[in-house]
């Protein structure tokens, strides 16, 4: 049987100049180097330079995503940014994007779902391209987390950073097998009981910006407890197992969930993307810039079976198995 599947012609990233070592934080707050690898394995992050946003950054990234395609912006149908620190309450991310990326055709819109961010976009864009909506989609996780940290608050300022992700992806032509190329399964979830466990305490229509706050040891739990299963779900959708997977490419929060993610899942690390050392943790940007740096690096290749996973603000969470 003949379907059109989600796929990937491309993925680029972007991540700001100014690194920032753990060793940095020692000069302004009661922590240590050693505390921030042990409990969350980042070792360093990258902040945006002053006056630097989101959209000027996500634009790079799907720069890069059109050059690793061969193809222009003028190609694209639409642009997805997913993000929880647009440049501004409105408009959109996504159509800074496009004027920057010189388009006057196609559409774009943001999608807010927090470190699940690139899950839900990469899950709309599937849907938009089945459904023969758009035929070539650029899907973006892209932030500044760096602007709603409270820098006095060591729980989280020591945890974030900033930077964009672009994974381009094309309608093609497939046997509508678990062997096929493309975007196989998706499985989202929220439950917005958990709204006050990680969230930030201000907004539009409360009149203030606020600074994220969370209560990192029941995130963990929570983490640890649905990544997994979410996982597992999407890989059932898709007629798969663990066995048949090739990378993980978990959102990156912190090296002891991936671990304990991975052990649930029954996947050995050699078979998980890591950047969270040099990443920290850069919410809805994470994953597209873990598939970028796992290509860079060799780890994906052609034909790889590749799952994602994440978790945040809401709770949000789900996975995306797609064939590279
Ligand atoms: O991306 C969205 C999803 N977010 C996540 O997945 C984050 C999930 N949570 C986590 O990654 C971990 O819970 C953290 C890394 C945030 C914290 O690790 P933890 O092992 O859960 O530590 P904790 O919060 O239980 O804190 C342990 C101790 C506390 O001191 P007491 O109460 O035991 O005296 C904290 O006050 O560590 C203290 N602490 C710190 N110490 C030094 C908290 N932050 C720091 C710090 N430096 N930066």
């Amino acid at each position: 049987m003949s379907v059109l599947r989600a796929q990937v012609r491309g993925v680029g990233h972007y991540l700001p100049d100014r690194v920032v070592e753990n060793a940095e934080f020692e000069k302004t707050l009661d922590t240590t180097d050693e505390w921030i690898r042990t409990r969350s394995g980042i070792e360093r992050r990258h902040f945006a330079a002053e006056g630097e946003t989101t959209s000027q950054m996500a634009t790079a990234a799907a720069r890069a995503a059109l050059d690793d395609a061969g193809m222009d912006a003028g190609d694209l149908d639409a642009v997805i940014v997913a993000t929880s620190t647009p440049d501004l309450t409105f408009p959109s991310a996504a159509t800074m994007v496009q004027a920057q990326l010189g388009m006057t055709g196609g559409f774009a819109f943001d999608v807010q779902a927090v470190c699940a961010g690139f899950v839900y976009a990469l899950t709309t864009a599937n849907a938009l391209i089945v459904a023969g909506q758009a035929r070539r989609v650029m899907v973006i996780g892209a932030e500044t987390f760096s602007r709603i940290m409270d820098w006095t608050d060591r729980g989280t300022c020591v945890l974030f950073g900033d930077g964009a992700g672009a994974l381009l992806l094309e309608g093609g032509e497939a046997d509508g097998a678990s062997t096929d190329r493309g975007i196989l399964a998706c499985d989202l979830h929220s439950d917005g009981q958990y709204r006050d466990i990680l969230y930030v305490d201000g907004g539009v229509s409360t009149d203030t910006v606020g600074k994220l706050r969370m209560e990192g040891k029941e995130v963990f739990r929570h983490a640890i407890e649905k990544l997994a299963a979410t996982a597992h779900a999407a890989l059932d959708k898709a007629g798969l197992g663990a066995d048949d997977v090739s990378w993980i490419v978990p959102h990156q929060a912190n090296l002891r969930i991936i671990k304990g993610t991975a052990q649930r899942m029954g996947v050995g690390m050699d078979r998980v993307v890591v950047t969270v050392p040099d990443h920290g943790n850069t919410s809805a940007a994470s994953i597209p810039l873990a598939l970028s740096v796992a290509r860079q690096r060799g780890q994906i290749k052609d034909g790889d079976l590749v799952v994602t996973e994440a978790i945040g603000g809401g709770l949000a969470w789900g996975s995306v198995v797609l064939r590279w």
